[in-house]
């Protein structure tokens, strides 16, 4: 997003010690300088430590425009093979282009979504480490982190060395990592790049002594920033209760390669919906989160503890509990992790959201939409379309009939099955005619996005003949 000579001269010209992608790859190798030996540095930074610069290898991203659209891409149409994507953007594509199925963004209401989340980060006193697996998109992030994001934060291996091989400078694993191989990888990172930083969870003394092992063995310098995870009950991950979690930051205080730097945890797991008894759930379960920070904060290494929680769906929750940490400890740094704002939704998001459910609030907006023809109508009310599981996501609720191209909003109709590459949409009757394209509102961005390795971006998905402004390349 935005021009290649823009982001050039403000290349971070950061340091992975992996090697490059080859020159099969969209070039994210451009500006990476491998170096065989660690690079000596004065100082490190750590996780909670102020960001300066773009925070990830802007030259990598603009150079992802370099990349030969072709067959691999199943959002490119057929007469853009061949192209570059910064020659096809050129020629002004507009969705008419475009086949079916298809996944669009929308320009206008990512903007929306960006700036919306980043005032309110802004305005609560919480810094946003933005979930980057929901769109696992260097660019995005490059946005997110230009909008003021502290961090990106990411969920297993492959997708840190995703963000490494873009040069992005802190991350958040909001997860453990206990492969001997992963850790002798980000013992590698760390020491090459005296400007990256990271911090992953651990929770239990287990853990924390095979992370310790593997690090020893793999010759770490560095110490591995760790946050003691919290879990609740019936949840995921997470130490079950405050004394089970002051073990493992003993554990963690005992192992030389590790080092305490706060507390973390995800009241998602522990709820679904804005009911009563679940809001009720996670301010239990964030008031234990303090509770924690607080028995620990006597003896944190460091003045600059990081206290973090909350999705998309509750981070209204996590700042009341947790923001006044940082008036008790002083240093104490709350970051929320939410995801999914950034392409909200049109279902489980778009009921959930904190800023839909708050009076007075700027509510964000769906970015995302499927596009699906009508390929058979072998019935009155039944017409089958051609996006199915594998192009549009289906975990969170079915997706929402929004309108016919060119004829209008499409009501009463209803989608009530997805195979593998069909939709079932009934109710529609002669206003879905075999060859209609319909625009359809879509649940949950996280199972969305991995459907898709380019994602064309409109102007205005509302706009009668929408243009293609960008190409949004995913990894997963
Ligand atoms: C640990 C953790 N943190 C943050 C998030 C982001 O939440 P959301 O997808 O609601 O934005 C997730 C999402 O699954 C998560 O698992």
């Amino acid at each position: 997003m935005g021009d290649t000579a823009a982001h050039q001269h403000q290349h971070t010209g950061h340091r992975s010690a992996e090697e490059p992608a080859s020159s099969a790859g969209p070039v994210p190798s451009a500006g990476h300088a491998p170096s065989a030996e660690p690079v000596p540095s004065a100082e490190p930074v750590f996780f909670a430590d102020p960001v300066h610069g773009p925070g990830i290898d802007t030259a990598a991203v603009a150079a992802l425009a370099d990349e030969v659209l072709d067959w691999r891409f199943k959002a490119a149409p057929a007469d853009a093979s061949g192209r570059t994507v910064r020659d096809w953007l050129a020629t002004g594509p507009t969705l008419d282009g475009l086949g079916t199925p298809l996944l669009t963004l929308d320009a206008a209401a990512l903007d929306h979504n960006l700036h919306t989340m980043a005032a309110w980060c802004r305005e609560t006193g919480v810094l946003l480490a933005p979930h980057g697996k929901t769109t696992m998109a260097p660019a995005l992030w490059q946005a997110q982190l230009a909008a003021g994001a502290h961090a990106i934060t990411l969920a297993n291996l492959p997708q840190l060395r995703v963000a490494r091989a873009f040069g992005v400078q802190r991350l958040l694993l909001a997860n453990t990592l206990l492969d001997p191989a992963g850790l002798a990888w980000l013992a590698a990172e760390l020491d090459h790049d005296p400007d990256f930083a990271f911090a992953s969870w651990v929770d239990s003394a287990d853990s924390v002594r095979q992370m310790d092992a593997a690090l020893r063995a793999a010759g770490a310098r560095r110490p591995v920033e760790v946050l003691v995870e919290l879990g609740g009950p019936g949840g995921r991950t997470g130490a079950r209760g405050i004394p089970a979690a002051l073990d493992v930051a003993a554990a963690v205080h005992a192992a030389p390669t590790l080092r305490l730097a706060g507390v973390g945890g995800y009241e998602g797991a522990l709820a679904h919906d804005a009911s009563d008894t679940a809001l009720a759930a996670v301010r239990d379960y964030l008031r234990d989160l303090a509770e924690l920070h607080r028995r620990l904060a006597p003896d944190y290494p460091t003045a600059t503890p990081v206290v973090t929680a909350g999705g998309s769906a509750y981070f209204d929750t996590v700042a009341e509990e947790l923001t006044p940490l940082a008036s008790e400890f002083p240093g104490t740094t709350v970051i929320v992790r939410a995801g999914a704002y950034l392409a909200h939704d049109d279902g489980f998001y778009r009921g959930i959201s904190p800023l839909a459910r708050t009076t007075g609030a700027t509510p964000l907006h769906s970015a995302m939409h499927g596009w699906a023809r009508v390929v058979s109508h072998p019935e009155p009310q039944l017409a089958l379309l051609d996006a199915g599981k594998r192009d549009l996501p289906f975990d969170e609720g079915l997706p929402e009939p929004q309108l016919v191209r060119g004829t209008g909003a499409l009501k009463d109709a209803e989608v009530t099955a997805l195979n593998d590459q069909h939709t079932f949409l009934r109710g529609a009757g002669e206003h879905a005619p075999i060859g209609a394209v319909v625009r359809l509102g879509l649940s949950h961005p996280c199972t969305a996005f991995d459907k898709w390795n380019l994602i064309p971006v409109l102007d205005h998905a509302d706009a009668q003949h929408p243009r293609v402004v960008d190409l949004v390349r995913t990894y997963f």
